[in-house]
């Protein structure tokens, strides 16, 4: 590891500050995601929503019992926003709210019997309507770039009011090398080399709650908005020295020269994953999964399989970007021998070589 590290802190505030000073919303939402009670969230957020802070009068709009909404990918996903009464006459705007975008992202406008759907969401989003308060907004069938803030907004001519929610998707962080080795994607190939294996360059948050759940890696890697880090849990000589455990920083990172590893997230698999037993070549275990109506798995269908059902195989596999790696959740002494569950990898292989298996997909 390179003595690059400009910042170490465990602490989302400063770090965030620091290299993000226009992105006042991520550093909320991150707040909101760390802190302890759900007091303290609807207090943070008040704080943040000019709107709600400085509207008189009556309150239309019912404050949300939870701000962050937890779902899955593939999974439909319902946004709560309930009136408390209903004004005479109203509309209800729903957008999704991006920090690095000042745009209004628009979802769908309602005024209780018309609605207006906007493409932002391509025909999954509806309102749900299940009483005449009743606001909501439902996302069918989530993907992965659905993550993130949703704005419900009352307007009614003088005093319009706005609650927001943050969706937040379960899964799993994995850090990604480019084929010739270390330190090979600047910002827009990390973000394709994620896509490609099934996942989505991570954001910050999902980095620190993977940090969380246990993920130590010593190479610095691209996050979604931009920045570079790497989750330390053992402070030890080459990962920065003896700086306490936490996300590390590098500095501002030029997107087209600066090159690194990816760290990407995906959530639940749709279909499932399942070995075959090699020796085989690359391009035998092509055709062997294909014999069984299935493909080659990417790697984010590995670790999602891992993470979510357990896959545990102490045999390495092919993957289709022409890694062999092997899923690990009961660790053992002949699996490895490393004390902690997860994807082990043995990088990139010549497809030549005839010693693995095959792990294969078969999607729904
Ligand atoms: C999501 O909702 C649609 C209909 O709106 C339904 O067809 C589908 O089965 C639902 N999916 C899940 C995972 O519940
Ligand atoms: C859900 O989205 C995925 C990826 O966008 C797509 O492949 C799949 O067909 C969709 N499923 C449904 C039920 O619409
Ligand atoms: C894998 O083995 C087959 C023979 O079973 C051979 O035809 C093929 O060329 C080999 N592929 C590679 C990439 O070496």
């Amino acid at each position: 590891m390179e003595t690059q590290v400009m910042n170490v802190d465990a602490s989302l505030k400063t770090d965030h500050r620091m290299f993000f000073p226009e992105m006042e919303g991520l550093v909320l939402l991150l707040l909101l995601l760390s802190s302890p009670t759900s007091t303290e969230e609807s207090a943070v957020y008040r704080g943040a929503d000019r709107n709600q802070d400085h509207t008189p009068g009556p309150h239309y709009l019912l404050d949300p019992i939870r701000n962050v909404i937890q779902s899955t990918r593939g999974a439909n996903v319902t946004l709560p926003c309930i009136m408390r009464h209903r004004p005479r006459s109203y509309k209800v705007k729903w957008s999704k709210v991006n920090p690095l975008d000042p745009m209004e992202n628009l979802i769908i406008i309602t005024n209780g019997k018309y609605h207006k759907n906007y493409d932002k969401l391509k025909g999954r989003a509806r309102m749900r309507r299940s009483h005449r308060l009743d606001a909501s907004l439902v996302i069918t069938n989530v993907t992965l770039e659905d993550e993130g803030r949703y704005k419900c907004e009352l307007v009614n001519g003088l005093e319009d009011q706005s609650l927001t929610l943050s969706l937040h998707l379960e899964g799993v962080v994995f850090p990604y090398q480019s084929r010739g080795g270390r330190y090979g994607f600047n910002y827009m190939e990390a973000r394709q080399a994620c896509e490609e294996q099934d996942g989505r360059l991570a954001t910050y948050s999902q980095l620190y709650q993977a940090w969380t759940d246990g993920l130590d890696w010593c190479n610095a890697g691209w996050l979604l908005e931009g920045g570079v880090h790497y989750p330390v849990i053992v402070p030890r000589q080459p990962c920065g020295g003896d700086l306490p455990p936490g996300i590390r920083s590098y500095g501002p990172k030029d997107p087209l020269k600066d090159k690194f590893d990816a760290f990407c997230f995906t959530s639940a698999l749709q279909g499932r994953v399942f070995f075959l037993r090699g020796p085989m070549n690359y391009t035998e275990a092509l055709a062997a999964c294909r014999a069984r109506g299935a493909r080659l798995a990417k790697v984010g269908h590995l670790y999602a399989a891992w993470r979510f059902f357990g896959l545990d195989h102490c045999d390495g596999g092919w993957l289709v970007d022409g890694s062999v790696r092997f899923p690990i959740a009961d660790p053992r002494e002949r699996c490895g021998g490393l004390p902690d569950p997860g994807v082990r990898s043995f990088g990139f292989r010549g497809r030549e070589e005839r010693l693995y298996g095959g792990f294969c997909y078969a999607g729904v």
